[in-house]
């Protein structure tokens, strides 16, 4: 078992509690086209995985469909990565400043504080990632913060300005149409010279065809010297709709310097 399926509060009764139906295998859907139906009451609710307010608004259907049903491993194999880098340098989990970006309803955070870190500040694009957080996962994050990073309004601003952020996560959540290149570098920079960087993205978009913007940037942001890679690793982050293995490489390093705007265009 896995801490993302034993969290300790409602989420384990939310998911048991659940009816839900995946489309027929070989509907070939793409990762964004994915959806599922709910049952609510007497009738069915059919959610796109992509729509994630609409998700996160279910208590117990993220977990019990893409944990449970699509048998997500991606905040375990950070845990495993970033652990192993944290143990190599000697440096102790609990010391860490954690700025978790596309935090979700908290299964990273949740994953990580097993390791043993106690200190994360969430951000996310929708107020229902925010509320499902602290419905799922109550007191896990110091702070949440809800906008565009690359925007954000001034409560947001004053909020992560007063932290000092000497680690950022971001799993499954760069490209397609969700955080963009941008939004990375914003959190990014927001991390101290020597902090640690742990994400985890499509292996098709480090590809050198990828449109995503992810390939040209990581790669430019290790040969300037900008992330210091420390491990690198392509593993299954889970399976698709079709029951096909979905790859993904998770990447972890310390941060050099910010990346400047240069590195960001084509
Ligand atoms: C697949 S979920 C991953 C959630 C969490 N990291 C996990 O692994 O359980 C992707 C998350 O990215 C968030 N997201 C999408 N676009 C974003 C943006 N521009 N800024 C911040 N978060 C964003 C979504 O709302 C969603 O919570």
């Amino acid at each position: 078992m896995t801490r993302t399926e034993t969290s300790g509060t409602g989420v384990e009764a939310a998911m048991r509690g659940l009816e839900i139906a995946l489309p027929v295998p070989g509907s070939h859907l793409d990762q964004d086209e994915e959806w599922v139906v709910v049952r609510q009451g007497r009738g069915w609710r059919k959610i796109r995985l992509h729509d994630y307010n609409e998700v996160y608004s279910v208590p117990g259907l993220y977990e019990k469909w893409i944990y449970e049903l699509f048998q997500c491993r991606s905040p375990q194999k950070i845990r495993e990565l970033l652990g192993h880098a944290l143990e190599e340098a000697g440096v102790g989990p609990g010391s860490l400043r954690v700025l978790d970006l596309g935090a979700g309803n908290g299964c990273v955070a949740e994953e990580l504080q097993g390791l043993g870190v106690e200190h994360f500040v969430g951000v996310d694009i929708h107020d229902e990632a925010a509320e499902a957080a602290e419905r799922d996962r109550p007191g896990l994050y110091e702070d949440y913060v809800v906008g565009d990073l690359t925007a954000l309004a001034p409560a947001g601003e004053a909020k992560l300005a007063s932290d000092a952020f000497d680690c950022m996560t971001c799993v499954a959540a760069l490209g397609f149409g969700d955080i963009p290149t941008e939004v990375f570098a914003a959190a990014f920079n927001r991390v101290e010279d020597g902090g640690w960087i742990a994400f985890t993205i499509k292996s098709d978009f480090l590809k050198p065809s990828d449109q995503s913007g992810f390939s040209s940037l990581i790669r430019r942001m290790v040969t300037g010297g900008v992330l210091e890679l420390r491990a690198k690793e392509t593993y299954q982050h889970r399976i698709s709709t079709d029951g096909e293995p979905l790859l993904y490489d998770a990447l972890v390093g310390r941060k050099r310097s910010d990346i400047p705007p240069s590195l960001l265009g084509s």
